[in-house]
């Protein structure tokens, strides 16, 4: 069976929600705590030990590669200062091989996939989208753990959903269900941001996926709408050859390309914290009483 050890993370987006910070800033470097989101999003593969990623960015994004990359002067003061523990903490950004591709246009994510084409290589890929973290607790199967053992013991495509209700039913890709074996569905129809009336389901698309690398091809046949080629549409076609399979996830999904869900990932992260943990909760109980 085929095994997944490639991943592509679009990250092209300009973040104008976010401006004036991503005036100068890659969206992907925003920090949650003291770490940029990208280097969260990298980590999720660890669990699957993969570590060749694509990293799809926007043009001018050098501060990115700069992260993943070599700091021989900083880590020789760290060493001489006998920081070890930061030395350590920095080593981890450069344990992942992590190449780049330019995504020149404004085409959305199947324009950021086809940027990918290179490094696909016709093969089976993990494709994590870049606004959206997904915390695993000790006691949880991490959300691409699930999703690749799934691709490895079927062949088949696999996506990530979680359940949504009222007015957030048109804010993501909406999935129908054919059956449901030990908590794998089967696909059986896909609508990308429906009215409430259109939905197929509550159940949601979020930004994890597994996919059969011949999903890079099936987009090249796609014709576009308003100028742009969906990944759902060639989804729906995975689907109609029963060839795409959905899976709820265990953790907690942060959308951090949206103001408040990007505070409440820092909350929470901060909660989590060995260092600062119990004083943000003092604070947060302390700051409840005063408003
Ligand atoms: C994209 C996908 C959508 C999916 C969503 C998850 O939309 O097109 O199907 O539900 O990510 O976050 P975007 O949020 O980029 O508009």
């Amino acid at each position: 069976m085929k095994k997944v050890k490639k991943a592509v993370i679009p990250a092209a987006g300009l973040g104008t929600r976010f401006l004036p910070i991503t005036k100068a800033i890659p969206k992907p470097m925003l920090s949650v705590l003291d770490k940029p989101t990208i280097q969260y999003i990298a980590e999720e593969l660890i669990s699957v030990g993969i570590e060749d990623i694509l990293i799809v960015v926007s043009p001018g994004s050098d501060v990115i590669k700069n992260h993943f990359g070599p700091a021989e002067d900083l880590e020789k003061r760290l060493l001489e200062d006998g920081k070890q523990k930061l030395y350590e903490i920095e080593r981890q950004t450069q344990r992942f091989n992590v190449s780049f591709a330019v995504q020149q246009t404004a085409n959305g994510l199947a324009g950021a996939m086809l940027c990918a084409e290179e490094f696909i290589d016709g093969e089976p890929f993990a494709l994590l989208l870049g606004d959206e973290l997904i915390f695993a607790d000790k006691d949880q199967t991490p959300c691409m753990k699930r999703l690749v053992d799934i691709f490895e013991s079927t062949g088949k495509s696999v996506i990530a959903t979680m359940e949504v209700f009222g007015d957030d039913v048109s804010k993501y890709g909406n999935i129908g269900i054919r059956e449901e074996v030990d908590g794998v569905m089967e696909v059986s129809s896909i609508i990308e941001k429906p009215s409430l009336a259109e939905a197929l389901s509550n159940n949601a698309i979020i930004g994890r996926y597994v996919f059969d690398g011949k999903i890079i091809d099936m987009l090249k046949t796609l014709t576009p709408r308003n100028n742009e080629i969906y990944l759902t549409d060639a989804m729906e076609v995975l689907a109609n050859n029963k060839e795409l399979l959905a899976s709820t996830f265990e953790g907690t999904r942060y959308d951090v390309g949206d103001k408040f869900g990007y505070i409440k990932a820092n909350v929470e992260y901060a909660l989590r914290s060995e260092e600062i943990g119990a004083d943000t909760l003092e604070y947060i109980k302390e700051l409840a009483k005063r408003i």
